[in-house]
């Protein structure tokens, strides 16, 4: 009887909650904001897991030797089958200066290209020339890309390689009518921590991975005098968005399999207001000025999946260096800023693999001894083949050069390359996305299908090696 009697209770109250809820429930349901997705050009097709044909030696052509240009030639020089043909600078003596990288090592100078604007066409123009790698300022990238791949070459672009869907639907349908590689040169994908947990969670370690954070946090405030024509204070003062996201996006949607069987469904963003980009102008020159990138700005992702994603931009204020590099899996957890770390069930390690396999658990990191025997276990192939040699001859500890050797690796081999024209649009579309969430009082913004149909299509993220 008194069940009875709770029965109807419940019932008669579950209408109610029922009723209020329905009357509380928005008129009208919210639709995110969409952009337009260009239909693909008739006679066109995806580039995904393009190959173009083996070549012994990669001739290439590089665009822009400011701060971090000269860096790839030192890089260059000592990879097999990399040959530098020519070097382009608006500034002559930057190109005189990285000439003698190329001499120290015993090699021939390079053509030079300089003193114009427009040099660089002529350089994208040589018939010698397989690779254009462009470490130009960001508003020059996607345009140089195209160009390049338009007189037949392979185009390498430093990050962000596009600012704006409009850049980035050029670059996708360039390297799908061209079929020439377009790729950035994300080089946070190849750091170690990132690697090897990537490895891990391909082998299924980490359980399903089901949100992943990234980041660009660095200070740059010692650093902005220095950006040739101050382009990037400029960029930041004039752009309102997450304007460099790729460090971040690039190791998050590597786990996440994005465009291998999941796609970035929809974002929502938001900033906080602009306080030490406009009070370093004013000290600078005394300047009362509109600034529009905000001190720091966050973004969140739900993929097609159900899967999140977290990004963050902050290069104002005072802050310990971080790309945040998370990963939280069903079965375990990655995290590398501050101190690298996991965390695991201990049902997903056998006892053999690690020393005191007893003390895991699923609330607190695995200790060091645990940690550097897992980091050796799941050691990926990549830095098994070229660790030693990456870390002689550095480039952010030794990732830039492992960038650059799988660049060139495949090439050489006719592999398919590590990145592909689709990363590159996902890891930039936040800047114009991000903006346009913000601007729109944090609205869900729906995010293209870059591949344009063919986000299922291979399943798993995967370098391509030769056996
Ligand atoms: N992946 C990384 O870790 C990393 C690190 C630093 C910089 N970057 C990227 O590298 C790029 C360059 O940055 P930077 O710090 O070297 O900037 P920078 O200002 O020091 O260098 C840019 C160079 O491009 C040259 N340039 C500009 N327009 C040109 C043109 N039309 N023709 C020929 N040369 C031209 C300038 O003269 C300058 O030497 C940016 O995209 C930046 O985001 C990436």
């Amino acid at each position: 009887m008194i069940h009875k009697v709770f029965g109807t209770l419940c019932v008669i109250l579950a209408v109610a909650v029922g009723s209020v809820l329905h009357a509380q429930k928005p008129a009208v349901g919210y639709a995110p904001i969409t952009v337009e997705t260009p239909a693909r050009p008739a006679g066109q097709q995806d580039v995904l897991q393009l190959t173009t044909p083996k070549m012994e030696t990669v001739r290439i052509g590089i665009i822009g030797l400011g701060m971090r240009g000269p860096g790839a030639v030192e890089r260059f020089v000592h990879i097999p089958g990399a040959q530098i043909v020519a070097l382009c600078d608006i500034e002559p003596d930057r190109v005189e200066k990285t000439q003698e990288i190329l001499v120290k090592a015993g090699l021939p100078k390079a053509a030079a290209y300089s003193g114009s604007p427009d040099a660089w066409k002529k350089l994208c123009e040589r018939p010698d020339i397989d690779l254009v790698y462009i470490v130009t300022d960001w508003k020059t990238h996607a345009e140089m890309g195209v160009y390049a791949m338009e007189h037949g070459k392979h185009a390498a672009i430093e990050v962000p390689a596009a600012m704006t869907l409009d850049e980035i639907w050029k670059l996708i349908d360039t390297s799908e009518r061209t079929r020439k590689h377009c790729i950035q040169l994300e080089n946070c994908v190849y750091d170690y921590f990132e690697l090897t947990t990537l490895h891990m969670a391909q082998q299924g370690l980490l359980g399903e991975i089901l949100h992943a954070e990234g980041a660009y946090i660095h200070n740059l405030e010692d650093f902005w005098p220095y950006y040739h024509n101050n382009w990037r204070l400029d960029y930041n003062r004039g752009f309102r968005g997450d304007v460099y996201a790729t460090h971040g996006m690039g190791p998050a949607c590597q786990l996440l399999d994005i465009h291998r069987g999941d796609r970035m469904k929809t974002l929502v963003s938001m900033d906080t207001k602009p306080v030490n980009g406009p009070a370093y102008i004013k000290k600078q020159t005394g300047e009362e000025v509109d600034f529009c990138n905000g001190d720091q700005t966050t973004t969140l992702i739900r993929t097609e999946k159900g899967k999140t994603m977290l990004i963050q931009h902050n290069v104002m204020t005072p802050r310990p260096y971080s790309r945040k590099y998370q990963a939280v899996g069903t079965d375990g957890f990655a995290d590398k800023y501050p101190t690298p770390m996991y965390c695991l069930r201990p049902s997903q390690v056998d006892s053999h693999d690690v020393p005191d396999h007893e003390a895991l658990n699923a609330h607190g990191p695995v200790s060091e001894e645990v940690q550097k025997a897992l980091m050796d276990k799941y050691k990926h192939p990549i830095h098994i083949e070229l660790e030693e040699t990456a870390k002689k001859v550095g480039g952010h500890g030794g990732m830039d050069y492992i960038m650059d050797y799988r660049l060139i690796y495949c090439l050489r081999n006719g592999l398919p390359l590590d990145m592909d024209v689709y990363d590159l649009a996902e890891w930039c579309c936040l800047a114009e996305l991000s903006r346009l969430s913000m601007e729109n009082g944090s609205a869900p913004v729906a995010i293209p299908d870059f591949t344009r149909g063919s986000w299922n299509k291979i399943q798993g993220y995967r370098h391509a090696m030769v056996k």
